[in-house]
């Protein structure tokens, strides 16, 4: 039976143990380990993306296999082909489909009419991938996550649900600070349980914290409600002070892209606690991980 990665509840804890594990691995063996010789990955992007295409098209380039960049400008997507008919069609093309949307729901219909596995490549609800990045990147640097303290500071969105769903995956507690309004999805909150706390404070989620994470105040398509935003995120800046209250030895995290002076100042994300770069770099050998998990 084919599998789906289109929330971090696709997979066990186990399973995700281990694609950190393979993760860690195969960043030894950035361009020498090519076992999907002759496999093509499709990627249909209806939203932008950097990291996102960048990470899986290199990705499968290193695994020996081919990505394929589909637009909904010109594909028939765009001109009302039925998404289950594409997903009939893809599945008898390509060996795997990565999908950037702004419907969950469609995404989940695309998995169920599609044969071969299909990743969530960011939709409204969630983004898996970058949390595979972001736990890697939290092993790397403290050895393991299990335990440890994170705290969300700013808009409860995709991201944010996804870290959620990570803090029970992986046992680790998330302190999520955001102005009322602005919280994660409550069916989300729900399934975490005691994993994930919610609070209004960013002081009160940042004391103690291992990390601090944040992300932009308007996601994709947002962008008409900047100004109302800006004005309910202003008192949830991730700043020096804001570090401070943090562990001594607490990381800053952001999935990228950023914006210097909003969700956070420069002088944190370019600072010595910040591992955003490594956190981008990683997204590249966790999907690898990725993609020969579900591919094998
Ligand atoms: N973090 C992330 O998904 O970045 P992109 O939007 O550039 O893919
Ligand atoms: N929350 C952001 C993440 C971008 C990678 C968005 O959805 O735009």
């Amino acid at each position: 039976m084919k599998r789906d990665f289109l929330t971090l509840l696709d997979f066990s804890p186990a399973e995700l143990e281990t694609l950190i594990e393979q993760a860690i691995a195969l960043k030894r063996v950035r361009h020498t380990h090519r076992p999907l010789v002759g496999r093509t990955l499709a990627m249909i992007f209806e939203k932008s993306s950097t990291r996102t295409r960048v990470s899986f098209e290199a990705g499968m380039a290193q695994l020996g296999g081919h990505a394929l960049f589909l637009s909904p400008r010109d594909t028939q997507l765009g001109r009302g082909e039925p998404v289950e008919d594409t997903a009939r069609v893809l599945g008898r093309m390509v060996d795997i489909v990565m999908i950037r949307n702004d419907d969950q729901q469609a995404l989940e219909q695309f998995a169920a009419a599609c044969d071969v596995p299909v990743i969530n490549g960011l939709s409204d609800r969630y983004h898996p991938c970058q949390l595979l990045a972001d736990v890697q990147t939290l092993v790397e640097h403290f050895g393991s996550i299990s335990g440890r303290t994170v705290a969300w500071i700013g808009d409860g969105n995709n991201v944010c649900n996804s870290f959620a769903l990570a803090a029970r995956q992986f046992g680790f507690q998330l302190r999520v600070a955001c102005p009322e309004g602005f919280d994660p999805d409550a069916d989300v909150l729900a399934q975490c349980g005691d994993a994930v706390e919610l609070m209004r404070d960013p002081e009160q989620a940042a004391e103690g914290a291992d990390a601090i994470v944040t992300d932009v105040w308007a996601s994709m398509g947002q962008e008409s409600e900047q100004a109302q935003r800006m004005a309910a995120f202003a008192a949830y800046q991730v700043d020096d002070a804001l570090m401070a209250k943090a562990a001594d030895h607490a990381v800053f995290l952001h999935c990228l892209p950023a914006h210097r002076g909003e969700e956070v100042t420069a002088s944190v994300i370019d600072g010595p606690q910040s591992l955003v770069w490594a956190e981008a770099e990683n997204r590249l050998h966790a999907q690898k991980a990725l993609l020969c998990f579900l591919l094998q």
